[in-house]
């Protein structure tokens, strides 16, 4: 990596993406099947009606401000990153600690050594969209006149849980940092991509002093299938007017990811692409692919979120396109739940590693990003095939080839004890002064976490010594 962009800051920088990424999940999880026997719900309703398979979540030693430092110290090593080099840093989140003090503020604390105070940038908010707000605004940041040839940070982390409830099994916790620069491996393409964006409730955080949100869980599916559609629908006429002279289909690209509540709702998305193609498409009946859907042909897609008809026949048809090009990001969802803003991202850092780089080289990945209230998008991110750029690759594949052993070496505890530490964050949520009890025993190497919180509401953190340190 060099040590900063390239790139002069008087030429227009090209292929401005994602140059390095990193992923942090909680060290201790549940298991959705034990969860399913401890709520009394019928067995296989998280598992296979949810399709998730684990939820990581946090103890009152971590909170939003300790993901991301633990997130971007991880990243900054790993790559051997200076923090003199970093010219923007971007947080997207809806943990929100305090109304005023962002979290990009408590960040600035690792960037005291390096002397560098001058970095643009502070939080974005809208539920799991964040993040995704983040990232737009670093890659235009680096693409405008503003920009001064240094790389911009985004990170998107949150801590995800909800009242005890039918929702509480959707939660999980996690961050996702990424470098951003020109000449890039994972180039975000900015000519496609598409926005919608509406006034709804479907969950919200208006209690400022809960962690949990108002959620309309049926309302909030249906939301995302309709923000789906409409940024599909956007995304492929802008595709067909750009590059493709036919009609942009499932065929199109090489991976579909989405933002990902729960498992189950990513496949039942991909079938969504599959009836929205159908419907597009003028001679239907000629394609080997649709065939035994023509009775679906005047499905209305604002009539049809919960036509359970249409969803399994186009779940049935769209099952190869689904192992192919979505299914191999769904290992950190599957495994660590909704992270809200870094879920997408949590989904990317899945796909990648799923692949060889051979296998990713060249590769056109559509991405689906939700966020409730609502604001959604819908864009594209290409991987390059250049040599320069594939070594950067390579050292992505690195530095993230410790997820699956980070997975696995997470501690599992019971849904009683999973139980009782929501309880715990419920009682002491916003409490000054405050000393917390969580163990740290666990955490993985080079894990912030809370020491405590004094009488003026101010936290302060320690440190698990890295890895290279032990
Ligand atoms: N075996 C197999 N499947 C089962 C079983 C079983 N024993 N029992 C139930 N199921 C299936 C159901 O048929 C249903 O499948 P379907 O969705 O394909 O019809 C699925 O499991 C879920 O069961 P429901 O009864 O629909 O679940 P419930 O209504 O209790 O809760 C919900 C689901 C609404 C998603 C809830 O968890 C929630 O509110 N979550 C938070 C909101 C959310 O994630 N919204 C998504 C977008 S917004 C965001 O990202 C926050």
């Amino acid at each position: 990596m060099p040590a900063s962009s390239t790139q002069h800051p008087n030429t227009r920088p090209k292929d401005v993406g994602i140059l390095a990424m990193e992923v942090y999940f909680p060290a201790h999880y549940v298991d959705q099947t034990e969860l399913e026997a401890f709520d009394g719900v019928s067995s296989g309703k998280y598992t296979i009606g949810l399709g998730q398979s684990a939820m990581g979540f946090c103890s009152d030693r971590e909170d939003i401000n300790s993901l991301c430092l633990t997130v971007l110290q991880q990243l900054m090593e790993k790559y051997n990153l200076s923090y003199s080099n970093i010219g923007r840093l971007e947080v997207g989140t809806e943990t929100i600690l305090d109304k005023s003090k962002s979290v990009k503020t408590v960040l600035m604390q690792l960037f005291e050594a390096s002397g560098n105070s001058s970095v643009e940038g502070i939080d974005t908010t809208n539920a799991c969209y964040g993040g995704t707000a983040a990232l737009f605004n670093a890659i235009n940041w680096v693409e405008s006149s503003a920009w001064d040839g240094r790389y911009a940070i985004v990170i998107a982390g949150d801590i995800a849980v909800y009242a005890s409830g039918n929702a509480r099994c959707t939660g999980g916790a996690g961050a996702v940092a990424m470098l951003i620069g020109p000449n890039a491996p994972l180039v975000i393409d900015q000519r496609v991509r598409s926005t919608y964006m509406q006034h709804v409730y479907d969950f919200y955080k208006p209690d400022m002093l809960s962690e949990y949100p108002v959620v309309d869980g049926k309302l909030s599916v249906q939301c995302y299938l309709r923000a789906l559609d409409q940024c599909y629908q956007a995304f492929t006429k802008k595709a067909q007017q750009e590059e493709f002279e036919e009609l942009f289909t499932l065929s199109s690209a090489d991976g579909f990811i989405f933002h990902s509540p729960y498992c189950k709702l990513v496949q039942k998305s991909l079938a969504r692409l599959m009836l929205n193609d159908f419907l597009q498409d003028p001679n239907p009946d000629f394609q080997d692919l649709y065939k035994g859907l023509e009775e679906f042909r005047e499905v209305k897609l604002e009539d049809s979120y919960f036509n359970k008809q249409v969803e399994t026949a186009f779940m049935k048809s769209s099952q190869p396109f689904f192992i192919q090009k979505t299914k191999p990001s769904l290992l950190i969802a599957n495994q660590v739940g909704n992270m809200y803003t870094p879920s997408l991202y949590g989904c990317l850092v899945s796909f990648l590693i799923h692949h060889s780089l051979s296998e990713l080289s060249g590769k056109r990945i559509v991405l689906f990003s939700y966020g409730s209230g609502l604001a959604s998008s819908m864009f594209t991110l290409v991987i390059s095939a250049e040599a320069p750029q594939q070594t950067q690759l390579q050292k992505i594949h690195q530095c993230l080839s410790d997820v699956h052993n980070r997975l696995n070496t997470r501690v599992k505890q019971t849904p009683g004890q999973f139980e009782q530490m929501l309880k715990l964050r419920e009682e002491t949520h916003h409490n000054a002064p405050y000393t917390p009890v969580g163990s740290t025993e666990n955490f993985f190497p080079g894990t912030w976490y809370l020491k405590e919180v004094d009488d003026k509401h101010r936290r302060q953190y320690e440190k698990i010594p890295s890895a290279a340190a032990t």
